[in-house]
């Protein structure tokens, strides 16, 4: 294997603390740019180069000419639906113009990739079926989703005209150890978080909305993948739709949780159901996800019940 240097922004957030880590132990050279905005310190491997600063602060130009990366993993964002509805603007700022910022810095300092962490759920709207494919239409109903489709739209034209090559992985809801269980992202985080405490989780809407639940290590074998494979867009997820309420009786059951939920309104911007299609995944880069839900949620409880216990480093 050759070794890289590969700057992963958002690499102190979940999902890319997980690729900061696997890339270290392939032996790849690691730089992380955060705002830790909502990442964590404690996340991140001392062995990363850590650059505490904003995707749209103009210094990360030089930090991408001194550490000249050749591939960038572009994980940092605005990563909430709802805060989208209240804050488009905020959410343009980063999601759109942070990551042009970032597109425009690679053609510059010809960055070999360009991985960028789009979503699956947000982008394709109501979908006419599932599992739903790249070929679907996308129809985002929230700014959160037209600000990653908007992304997207700057790397295929830079690859057009500038031959940017890129892949886009479009993530189900990904789930997982070190998922915020405070913040409003993570059902599977929040309701084990919530049943662990002896608290009652709330569900908003109905608990009958499907997402397409995908384990984390699951989606960073599909960033490690597109380091060498891929070019275009390409679906993240297990196909299978699982509703708000299986998740809760799932976990109420490994965890012997008595209670049951509380609910809330729907929140705006969500869409009920949704799955992907990742057999172009499977197909052009060999991906396929390896742990079952039962068995993605079963970690994901252990490592909160011992990050829960007596320490306060969730690794
Ligand atoms: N978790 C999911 O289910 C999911 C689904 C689809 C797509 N995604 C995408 O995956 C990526 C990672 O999401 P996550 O779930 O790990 O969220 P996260 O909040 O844990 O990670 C995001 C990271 O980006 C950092 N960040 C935010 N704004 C920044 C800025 N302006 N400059 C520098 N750093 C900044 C945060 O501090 C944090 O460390 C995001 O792009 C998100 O949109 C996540």
């Amino acid at each position: 294997m050759i070794q890289k240097t590969v700057l992963v922004t958002g690499g102190a957030g979940f999902i890319g603390s997980h690729l900061v880590d696997r890339l270290i132990s392939l032996g790849h050279r690691v730089v992380v740019v955060d705002d830790l905005s909502s990442g964590r310190l404690h996340n991140l491997d001392r062995a990363a180069v850590f650059y505490h600063t904003s995707i749209n602060n103009p210094s990360v130009e030089e930090i991408v000419r001194n550490e000249q990366p050749d591939i960038i993993a572009h994980h940092a964002a605005q990563v909430s639906i709802s805060e989208s509805v209240r804050d488009p603007i905020r959410d343009a700022e980063i999601n759109i113009q942070g990551t042009l910022r970032l597109i425009e810095i690679s053609r510059r300092f010809g960055v070999g990739k360009f991985i960028f962490a789009s979503s699956g759920g947000a982008l394709y709207g109501e979908p006419d079926q599932n599992p739903c494919s790249e070929q679907h239409p996308v129809r985002p109903i929230s700014p959160y989703g037209l600000s990653k489709f908007s992304a997207e739209g700057y790397l295929g034209m830079y690859h057009n005209i500038y031959r940017l090559p890129y892949v886009a992985l479009r993530y189900g809801n990904v789930y997982g150890p070190r998922q915020d269980p405070h913040g409003e992202a993570g059902v599977v985080a929040i309701f084990a978080r919530a049943m662990l405490e002896g608290k009652q989780p709330r569900i908003f809407g109905s608990g009958l909305q499907e997402r397409d639940f995908i384990y984390v290590d699951d989606v960073i074998d599909a960033n490690i993948a597109a380091m060498d494979e891929g070019q275009g867009e390409y679906n993240v997820g297990t196909g299978a739709a699982t509703s708000v309420s299986q998740i809760f009786d799932m976990l109420k059951g490994i965890l012997k949780y008595k209670w049951t939920p509380t609910f809330g309104p729907a929140k705006p911007g969500e869409v009920f159901s949704i799955s992907l299609d990742s057999s172009k995944l499977q197909r052009e880069m060999g991906w396929m996800p390896k742990l079952s839900l039962e068995q993605g949620l079963a970690q994901t409880v252990d490592h909160l019940r011992s990050a829960l216990k007596g320490t306060t480093v969730e690794r």
